[in-house]
């Protein structure tokens, strides 16, 4: 019999603790633009009603067809992991009432999301992202907002050649109409499309624009663009957010062919992507647009809102390739050695004082011998060592030994923290 190797599930990956400090760092850049921006933070369940996905996402979308992970509860309701986070933040957003505050609501969230995709670069099956909303507010405005906010959390995370692409993909008023334009296009041309795309000339049209394969490049590129065929609403809308970008002075291009792969975007339409020195596209970071129809479709009052997410594991995996230092951590320069039971337990609630006192101090509480433990801390560099012994405990000192001349003196217990302070400033 073959012995079975447990190992992590293909697309999921372990995040080890040299790695911490690049997720730390990003969390810490979305918190900070987020607060800044007024947005309040939201913890959704990571499982939810299949339905909201499907209503919400689309259910003729590759996130609900193929990749959302369901499964029958005990209760025999259909139930999914969630392969993303807005539908599952308006379902809240409906559900405690929130048209009662002041609008838009600004939230933003962070944490892991699931979505059985086929593995590659930057592609995995668990990921985290973050999700920033805005619900409640029709103004073009909100759109480049929230656009800013993406490129600033990049931009802060010392990213360089990013670009923000955008699209208009217009409303329930103009679009029947350019799927019309498009499906005619396109049905003189199936031949030429990928079996995937000849699928989607019946249920997602607008999907064929983003297909990848070159075969369907080569169609789409002779393909009526939608921006072409927006009502005045929505040009109006556009020319507006684009207005506000020159403004902030982002750099953007517009991509006549962005659509995105979820059912519920109306109007604004954008993609943030890192390029190389050559100009190859790296992966798209973050994605977003405005949804104005979501609350509405999933029971909700007709809300408008706009929104974006990012994929941090991407984010992360660029940013050690691209060479970005993390700060350095607070630097440990005092070890506690200790020395039989007593002094054990005192030194516990010695170790509770430095942290109170924001110094950082290390320990090897499991170890019992001096020697061990003045070797760990030569190990370590650190210069001072506390030690504390039988005698010490029963006598509330401790003695301070300097690793570096071998130096050693006592110090009163309750005097312990103001002194190494001073040391540890030298
Ligand atoms: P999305 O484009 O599906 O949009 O995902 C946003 C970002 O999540 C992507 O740009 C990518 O960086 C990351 N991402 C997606 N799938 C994966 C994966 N399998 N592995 C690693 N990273 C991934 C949304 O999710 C929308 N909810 C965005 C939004 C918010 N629109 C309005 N509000």
């Amino acid at each position: 019999m073959t012995k079975l190797k447990l190992q992590s599930l293909t697309g999921m990956h372990d995040i080890l603790p040299e790695d911490q400090g690049y997720f730390k760092k990003v969390q810490k850049s979305v918190e900070n633009i987020a607060h800044y921006y007024g947005f309040n933070r939201i913890d959704t369940p990571i499982l939810e009603h299949a339905e909201v996905f499907i209503k919400g996402t689309g259910s003729a979308t590759d996130i609900v067809e193929k990749e959302m992970y369901t499964f029958r509860s005990k209760g025999d309701d259909s139930i999914a992991l969630r392969p993303e986070f807005t539908p599952g933040i308006v379902r809240s957003y409906i559900e405690h009432g929130m048209y009662n505050l002041p609008q838009p609501v600004k939230l933003w969230t962070l944490g892991p999301c699931f979505r059985h995709e086929r593995p590659q670069a930057g592609r995995y099956r668990q990921f985290l992202q973050f999700s920033l909303e805005a619900i409640g507010d029709k103004n073009p405005s909100i759109d480049s907002q929230i656009i800013q906010m993406s490129h600033d959390i990049l931009k802060d995370l010392s990213f360089k050649n990013i670009t923000i692409e955008i699209n208009s993909i217009g409303d329930k008023e103009c679009r029947p109409y350019f799927r019309k334009i498009l499906i005619n296009y396109f049905k003189s041309r199936k031949s030429s499309l990928c079996s995937n795309c000849q699928r989607r000339l019946r249920e997602n049209p607008l999907r064929i624009l983003d297909c990848k394969e070159e075969k369907c490049q080569r169609v789409k590129a002779g393909a009526p663009q939608v921006i072409d065929h927006l009502c005045e609403n929505c040009h109006i809308h556009f020319k507006q957010v684009l207005e506000f970008l020159d403004e902030l002075e982002l750099p953007y291009t517009l991509n006549p062919y962005l659509v995105r792969g979820l059912d519920y975007y109306t109007k604004t339409v954008f993609e943030i992507i890192q390029k190389s020195e050559n100009g190859a596209i790296q992966g798209t970071l973050v994605g977003g647009g405005r949804y104005d129809g979501l609350v509405k479709l999933l029971g909700g009052r007709d809300t408008p809102a706009s929104g974006a997410a990012g994929g941090i594991d991407r984010i992360v995996n660029l940013m050690k390739t691209g060479g970005v230092k993390l700060d350095k951590k607070k630097e440990v320069k005092i070890f506690l050695a200790q020395l039989g039971q007593l002094a054990k337990r005192k030194s516990l609630k010695l170790f509770e004082e430095f942290r109170d006192a924001e110094i950082p101090v290390a320990e090897s509480f499991s170890k019992d011998s001096l020697r061990t433990q003045l070797n760990t801390a030569n190990k370590m560099k650190i210069r001072w060592v506390l030690i504390f012994g039988q005698k010490e405990a029963l006598e509330d000192f401790i003695t301070l030994r300097d690793m570096e001349t071998g130096v050693q003196k006592e110090i009163k217990l309750n005097k312990v923290i103001q002194e190494m302070k001073v040391k540890i400033k030298k």
